[in-house]
């Protein structure tokens, strides 16, 4: 037998994860805020993952008015990149025409988000309208938790060496773009400051 210095390794059936901070948006962040909160005062919202906290209705487009439109824009954008990113077949053809639903969310102290998918749908995410409180000691406090789509993974195979779930502290302008079959949560929020977030999903539209 030869040695193995040809050898070929693959990781197959990776994850895409798109992460984008935009550096830019102190101005949109302060108005879509406002925005937010003027919405929570005036709308029960839905009961979702959510357990506490503020879960609008997933009509974020028909009341964010102008900055709405603009992070809309954004997270248009996001959602091709990632998909550019995973194929390649995509490059250079007519952008995807995607549904989207989009919904904003306040946690506050104590409010967290239970694990869950979106289904039915290619990519889920997150845009930061403000970030964590960094008064809060707690360094867990309303981290977005990324779970391991692969369970057994956790079970066996060099069980304790991988990571089972990956975390993300939330920052003001920073998009998260996932795909929508991995379970995710939000950890328990400590923090004074309101932790306001938009959460949207985008499902391709099937042609006629
Ligand atoms: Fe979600």
């Amino acid at each position: 037998m030869t040695d193995l210095a040809s050898r070929r390794f693959s990781h197959l059936f990776t994850t895409p994860v798109l992460v984008h901070q935009w550096t830019d948006a102190e101005e949109l962040n302060r108005n879509l805020a406002a925005i937010i909160i003027k919405n929570e005062s005036e709308s029960t919202g839905e009961q979702r993952s959510n357990a506490g906290g503020w879960h609008s209705t997933g009509d974020f487009e028909r009341w964010a008015g102008q900055p709405g439109h603009e992070l809309i824009r954004g997270i248009g954008e996001a959602v091709n990149a990632a998909t550019r990113a995973c194929y390649e077949l995509y490059k250079g053809r007519d952008p995807i025409r995607w549904r989207s639903t989009i919904w904003a969310n306040v946690n506050r102290r104590g409010n967290y988000n239970r694990g869950h998918i979106q289904p039915n749908v290619q990519w889920s995410g997150v845009y930061y309208v403000d970030e964590v409180d960094s008064d809060d000691a707690d360094p867990g406090s309303g981290l977005l938790v990324l779970q391991h789509p692969n369970v057994a993974v956790m079970m066996g195979f060099f069980a304790g060496l991988n990571p089972d779930h990956h975390a993300f502290r939330p920052r003001a302008g920073m998009i998260i773009v996932f795909p929508s079959y991995l379970a995710h949560d939000v950890q328990p929020y400590g923090g004074e400051r309101p932790r306001i977030s938009i959460a949207f999903n985008a499902k391709r539209e099937l042609l006629p």
